[in-house]
């Protein structure tokens, strides 16, 4: 089952297709991506071996590259945060024979560089979430998995680059706190965040990179900077987070398709 970590550029040809398959698990709604990408829900079962999937992903194919992409908060974002069976979700990916996971996710700025409206690439994260089934070992099959580096480094490299060709500012390294949500944290949950290094907040994150190296798919999080942390300014406003949401949600599919570019050539 396990896949060696590694780039996608170099997966490109897996199969003997010459295909590259790429996994996007995005927050709500699907990412409207330019450039002759046509989705069409997948036809198979959502059904795995850890229950459903949020829901059906959505496939295009441009070329010699597929592009699975998956709500992982599900149709008409059903499932908060401790709601989502992200074993299934990751499985369903692995499932579908993707080379890595691109995850897209929103989240409150708690460093001051991480202000409203900024991407960043985290490189490291620290798990606060409670309660959620975090793993696929069992006691027959019990792994151990490194996970000192949390996202897979060519996966961020390869992400770097395409932000570059497409001129635009993704900021190289933060720490993803993951908390249990779905209420945003209280002042002092942020100051203690801070205060054990991480510099954005947000509530999906794990165990979903977890299970992506567990499950051995190279894994990285495009972070968009959607508010100011609790504490950090006036009280978080929830019209506002909609706003920059959909703004920069645009920028996040222009990086998407410079990267998918890079893919086919
Ligand atoms: N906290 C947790 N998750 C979030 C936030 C936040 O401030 N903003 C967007 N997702």
């Amino acid at each position: 089952m396990e896949k060696p970590a590694g780039d996608l550029c170099a997966a490109h040809g897996d199969g003997g297709l010459g295909v590259s398959r790429v996994g996007i698990m995005v927050g709500s709604g699907a990412l409207q991506l330019g450039g002759g990408f046509a989705f069409a829900p997948h036809s198979g079962a959502r059904q795995t071996p850890f229950g459903q999937a949020s829901t059906m992903p959505q496939v295009a194919r441009r070329g010699e590259v597929e592009v699975v992409m998956l709500a992982r908060h599900g149709d008409d974002h059903r499932f908060a945060p401790h709601e989502i069976n992200y074993r299934a979700n990751v499985h369903l990916l692995a499932e579908l024979d993707v080379d890595g996971v691109i995850a897209i996710n929103t989240v409150g700025g708690i460093a001051p560089s991480a202000s409203n409206g900024k991407l960043v690439l985290p490189d490291q994260l620290i798990d606060y979430s409670w309660g959620r089934a975090h793993s696929f070992a069992a006691e027959s099959d019990l792994r151990h998995v490194d996970f000192s580096e949390p996202y897979d480094a060519p996966l961020r490299a390869d992400l770097l680059r395409a932000a570059g060709r497409a001129d635009i500012v993704l900021q190289d390294g933060g720490v993803y706190g993951c908390t249990q949500g779905p209420r945003f944290e209280t002042a002092a949950e942020i100051v203690r965040l801070e205060r054990d290094g991480c510099t954005l907040v947000g509530m999906t994150g794990m165990p979903e990179a977890g299970l992506a190296r567990e499950i051995g798919l190279p894994y990285a999080s495009v972070c968009l900077v959607v508010n100011p942390a609790a504490g950090k300014a006036q009280a978080i406003d929830l019209a506002e987070i909609s706003e920059i949401a959909a703004t920069g949600m645009t920028r996040v599919a222009r990086l998407l398709d410079a990267f998918l570019q890079g893919l086919e050539t």
